[in-house]
């Protein structure tokens, strides 16, 4: 593969939009300031940039994880900034070979960062190159076949890895133990959302009153993601059905449009909670069951909409499976004290 066609597969320098591209990329914060919510992360992260610079040194490594959405490539982004260093972003599905990670790394300049997304997806043999990377700054490059091959040593410039994940616990304990710092993001709350949507809506020139903002930032699932993707829609219909400006009942209107409840529930959170009332009279289920039933990857359950039920007291994980919490059953309008719940869901289903 020639070395352009590398670059442009698996990495890029400038942040990699998704849904929106260029939109979503220019809501991103650059700086720590602009940064709103993950307050004890970002005071933490503070210190040890300072610190670091301060001695004239690369950022330790640095693993961050917890649930989609919540801005680890942003952070990542803002630590090589703060740094005044590059950001090289890539994923563990982009990094197939050993020699796709040593080509990568080899081209990094002294104190650059790399971000490794999804790095829970890292094959075993990849990782093996990255320990002496990360430990020693070194990449051992096999030169040959059979019996004359023989191993090299190329020295690299310090650098900073930034590994993310949805999945901490799928890490391997060698590549862990090789991080100096360890974050988890938590889900934002909404007085948090709320400033990220007037925040994000003052840069895309969206006339937005603060009641109509923490009505997304409320149904906004505890993400930023979410919060900026709902605004745009809630937009949509402020100019179409409205004066334009977005209202606490334009934002009313446009979420129920859009199926999303009160507390940010859309249609597969509605569907896990009835599925499990109603084939598994309340749980427990195992994840896999669940999943079958109702026709999602239970990783995508796992990792999406697992962590705002839980968060909210909808869902309990018990050894034996995934239990439905009367909380839920009441937010349903269900009686939890009523064996017949199934019955009548599939009777609202008829
Ligand atoms: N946009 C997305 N996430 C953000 C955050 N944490 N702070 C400010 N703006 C954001």
């Amino acid at each position: 593969m020639i070395e352009s066609d590398f670059e442009n597969r698996i990495v890029s320098t400038t942040f990699q939009g998704n849904d929106d591209g260029d939109i979503e990329d220019s809501l991103r914060p650059r700086k720590m300031d602009e940064y709103i919510g993950q307050t004890k992360a970002k005071e933490n992260l503070r210190v040890f940039i300072e610190a670091a610079k301060g001695r004239g040194e690369s950022l330790d490594h640095c693993l961050l994880y917890g649930p989609p959405g919540l801005g680890k490539t942003t952070l990542a982004g803002i630590i090589a900034n703060e740094m005044g260093v590059n950001l090289r972003i890539t994923s563990g599905p982009a990094i197939e070979k050993p020699g796709d990670l040593a080509s990568l790394i080899t081209n990094l300049q002294p104190g650059d960062v790399l971000f490794i997304d999804e790095i829970h997806r890292l094959s075993r043999a990849v990782e093996e190159v990255l320990y002496p990377a990360m430990e020693d700054y070194a990449v051992d490059i096999i030169i040959g076949k059979g019996p004359s091959a023989r191993s090299i040593r190329l020295d690299l410039p310090r650098f900073t890895l930034i590994g993310a994940t949805t999945r901490a616990g799928q890490i391997s304990a060698p590549l862990r133990d090789r991080f100096g710092v360890l974050m988890r993001l938590e889900l934002y709350k909404p007085e948090e959302l709320r400033d990220i949507v007037l925040r994000s809506a003052e840069i895309l020139g969206i006339p937005v009153d603060p009641s109509g903002a923490m009505e997304i930032a409320k149904r906004s699932r505890g993400t930023p993601r979410i919060v900026n993707r709902l605004l745009k829609r809630v937009r949509d219909f402020a100019e179409v059905r409205g004066d334009g400006v977005v209202t606490r009942e334009i934002a009313d209107m446009a979420l129920a449009a859009l199926e999303v409840d009160h507390l940010g529930l859309d249609a597969v959170d509605r569907r896990m909670l009835e599925s499990i009332i109603g084939n598994f009279g309340g749980g427990p289920v195992g994840l896999e069951t669940l999943a079958a039933t109702i026709g999602e990857e239970s990783i995508t359950l796992e990792d999406v909409y697992e962590p705002y039920l839980l968060q909210i007291g909808f869902l309990s994980r018990t050894p034996r499976g995934r239990m439905v919490t009367p909380a839920a059953y009441r937010h349903l309008g269900l009686n939890p004290n009523n064996s017949d719940c199934g019955q009548i869901l599939f009777e609202d289903v008829k």
